[in-house]
């Protein structure tokens, strides 16, 4: 399935692009294979993850991302944003005193600052992300699940609601600002499952009422089984599964019968998409089992570049 240049283009030619959805959907995977696919067509790209006890890009690339970017292949960047550091770098730049910041952080006013705070974390975590996007065309910022993303984004409304000036009302300031620009997205991975496809609806809905003007102009709709059968081959297998078979035959066919379904969800779910959202839909294959976190995303990569005809030579990158 070709996606048009222009819904392509959204992937690639974003600045600031949250990767959202249903736990388990391939956030992470789907951020990479992104992250991959931009940095090939030579766009400086850093692939990111808040504030990760235990990063799932080191998996992928081999390299446990650190606070300081790590570069994984050309024009290809990881980091894991731990809110510490970024605590540090953010009373550095409002303080602009290195050795004031380090009293400060250690005379405990980092939890007083916590308490008093509500989403301190939230907000000082995506101040580095607004840092960072000044030094990269892209940033790729692998969120957490749906409900959990919208609500550490929301952090900038409630942070503007409590402040009327100071620098958390500056840093909220900004959030909102970045929510407006035109070049910073959204995107939500969903799966072929009904429940996966509620959830990526609603998040979707929920994303248009609470981060408004935030956009999500594109659905991913991972693990897809694309239709192999043709109509006289589904006609087939209908009629032979209602007749005797046994053994060996009757294994084949209830695969045939596993495979039609998967099939059918992948279409279902794809028309709801469509239908409920109004939006284009990246779809990405489901692959085999046992396939490497590396391998996986590395077939991912290039399913996204054939889907959005984007003309990329893969080969020799991470
Ligand atoms: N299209 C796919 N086909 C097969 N396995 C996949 C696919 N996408 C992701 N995976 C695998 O599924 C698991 C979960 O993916 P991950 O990207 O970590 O999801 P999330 O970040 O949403 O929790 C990983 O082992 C990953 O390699
Ligand atoms: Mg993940």
């Amino acid at each position: 399935m070709v996606l048009s240049a222009a819904d392509s283009a959204v992937l690639f030619r974003s600045r600031v692009l949250f990767v959202s959805g249903k736990g388990g959907t391939g956030k992470t995977s789907v951020a990479a294979a992104i992250g991959r696919l931009a940095a090939a067509q030579g766009r400086r790209t850093l692939v990111l993850e808040l504030d990760n006890q235990r990063p799932s890009l080191t998996g992928i690339f081999g390299v446990r991302p650190t606070y300081a970017p790590t570069e994984v292949a050309k024009n290809l960047f990881i980091s894991n944003v731990e809110w510490v550091d970024a605590l540090g770098d953010w009373l550095e730049a409002i303080v602009n005193l290195p050795r004031v910041v380090r009293l400060i952080m250690r005379n405990h006013i980092v939890s007083v600052f916590l308490q008093a705070t509500p989403g301190a974390r939230d907000l000082v975590v995506l101040w580095r992300v607004m840092a960072l996007a000044r030094s990269y065309d892209l940033v790729v910022v692998d969120m957490p699940a749906s409900g959990n993303a919208v609500a550490m984004l929301s952090v900038a409304h409630t942070a503007r609601r409590l402040f009327e000036q100071g620098p958390i009302r500056r840093c909220a300031d900004d959030l909102v600002n970045l929510y407006h620009q035109a070049d910073t997205r959204m995107v939500l991975v969903s799966l072929p499952e009904e429940m996966v496809v509620n959830e990526t609806v609603e998040t979707a809905r929920r994303v248009g009422a609470d981060l408004a003007p935030l956009r999500v102009p594109i659905v991913v709709l991972n693990r897809a089984t694309m239709p192999s059968l043709s109509t006289e081959e589904s006609a087939l297998l209908t009629a032979l599964l209602a007749g005797p078979s046994a053994g060996l035959a009757r294994e084949v066919l209830e695969a045939g019968r596993w495979e039609a379904e998967l099939e059918t969800a992948t279409k279902e779910s794809l028309d709801r998409l469509r239908a409920e959202l109004k939006l284009p839909v990246l779809v990405l294959p489901v692959l085999a089992r046992g396939e490497g976190a590396l391998r996986v995303v590395g077939q991912l990569t290039s399913a996204m570049a054939r889907a959005s005809s984007v003309p990329v030579d893969l080969r020799g990158g991470a």
